[in-house]
């Protein structure tokens, strides 16, 4: 396994993070345990604000769908980025962990008239307005406020990144965005020009996610300021704003080679001048929305094995005590990730196994055909890169609970999510009172 961040491997042969020993940290807190690097999220936070910010005026507003809660938002407002959100919810976690409303991006292809509403309560910087509907629904409610509301519109270029099919956004054929093509987005422009209560500020696009080719960034930047130098043409307005979305891709495992954060602004923004240049338009100030490329090198999940099943001469089975729970992104998208054992991190590779989960579906597996040392019953397993996309889409199939957070830097380990309960699971059900155990019910009755 590539080590990460303040990974490093101490003089017990120990995976250690952040200063912490990641099989102390599994005895204390838990396993599934969610490890955070402190350090490595703010360094991937810092790397965007030189490359992007210090060095081009750009704005950088981290894409809180990849992995959020209070304490990882207090982490990106201290390190002063903006904030991508897509929900109630997720604006609801800003507003209490005391996040400035100005520096957020609502985001949404079907914002609900209560989530509008709120970001209109909120004072959020930008609504990115994703359609028709919402354009009218938004000027409505914000004429009721006696407010104007700043937008940006989200387009589609058609354009097809180069990433696996369900992450990949920018074609026409897509549920999010105003379609150039078909004129969809002019006319979207020409309708919120004309609206008494939108200011209309710029343009957003996002192809897609886990992106190597800077060429697709490239691509769609002078494909969206083509469209700029239409809509100047048409209408006389000019876009202050381009928002370029996010999806810049990581390390996961070997083969995976990524671009510099570095060299993604510097393809980004000089598409974006050279074409404003040629089209003699202004340039607008370019924004970005990483997620992933911030949030997910900085995560490791520890998990303690349990049964390991050897089926001679075919494969064999290590399980561990989460899986697609915490992390769906294998069974999803055929994700790759690389491992290592927490507890015997200095022994060699000795014997190729494949790691499972524990969910009741042959899919749940996390990892196929890896080399690992020797595994025992209660070896401590880390799996590295999972901070993006593992927490914010866990789930609670077969009724497990989520698993714990923690925050590791300079030795110190903080719970930032505490592990769901057996209680917590129940908490929400409802037992009308004819199902209460000793009642007979209805159909059982009629029966
Ligand atoms: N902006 C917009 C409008 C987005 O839709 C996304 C991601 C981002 C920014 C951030 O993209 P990132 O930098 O994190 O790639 N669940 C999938 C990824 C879904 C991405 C959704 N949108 C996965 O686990 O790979």
């Amino acid at each position: 396994m590539k080590l990460h961040g303040t990974m490093r491997i101490n003089d017990r042969g120990h995976l250690e993070i952040g200063g912490c020993d990641a099989v102390e940290l599994a005895r204390q807190f838990g396993t599934p345990l969610y490890v955070l690097d402190e350090q490595l999220f703010r360094k991937n936070c810092r790397e965007y604000h030189q490359a992007f910010t210090l060095k081009y005026s750009a704005e950088v507003i981290y894409a809180a769908k990849a992995l959020f809660n209070m304490a990882v938002c207090r982490l990106v407002e201290e390190e002063g980025l903006g904030l991508d959100l897509v929900s109630g919810g997720e604006l609801y976690t800003a507003r209490q962990a005391r996040f400035p409303m100005a520096r957020v991006y609502f985001h949404g292809n079907n914002k609900s008239f209560e989530e509008l509403a709120l970001a209109l309560e909120y004072k959020v910087g930008r609504i990115v307005v994703d359609n028709f509907y919402e354009l009218e629904l938004l000027n409505r409610l914000a004429k009721e406020r006696h407010v104007r509301a700043d937008i940006i519109l989200r387009l589609t270029p058609g354009i097809e990144a180069h990433t696996h099919e369900y992450i990949k956004t920018g074609q026409i054929d897509s549920k999010f965005g105003l379609v150039i093509e078909n004129g969809q987005a002019l006319a979207a422009i020409k309708k919120a020009l004309e609206m008494d209560n939108i200011n209309l500020r710029g343009l957003h696009c996002h192809i897609g996610s886990q992106i190597f080719e800077l060429e697709s960034y490239a691509h769609c930047a002078r494909v969206m300021m083509g469209f700029v130098a239409e809509a100047y043409k048409e209408t006389g307005w000019t876009a202050e704003e381009l928002d370029l979305g996010g999806g810049l891709g990581i390390y996961y495992a070997s083969g995976d080679r990524p671009p510099s954060v570095q060299e993604y602004a510097d393809v980004l923004v000089n598409a974006v001048s050279a074409a404003a240049e040629e089209l003699n338009v202004p340039a607008p100030r370019v924004i970005v929305e990483p997620g992933r490329s911030i949030c997910g090198p900085a995560g490791t999940t520890l998990y303690t094995v349990g049964a390991i099943k050897d089926i001679p001469g075919v494969r064999k089975y290590v399980a561990v005590d989460g899986g697609m729970g915490d992390n769906p992104r294998p069974a999803l998208y055929q994700a790759r990730y690389e491992a290592c054992a927490a507890n015997k991190a200095a022994q060699p590779a000795a014997e190729v196994v494949s790691i499972a989960g524990k969910c009741c579906e042959s899919g749940d597996m996390l990892i196929w055909d890896i080399a690992l040392p020797p595994l025992e019953p209660g070896d401590i397993l880390a799996v590295s890169c999972t901070g993006a996309y593992n927490y914010t889409m866990s789930m609670n199939y077969n009724r497990l609970p989520r698993p714990a957070m923690v925050l590791v830097g300079g030795g110190q380990a903080d719970l930032i999510l505490a592990r769901e309960t057996y209680a917590d699971l129940v908490s929400h059900d409802r037992l009308p009172a004819r199902l209460r155990k000793g009642k007979l019910s209805n159909v059982a009755s009629a029966r």
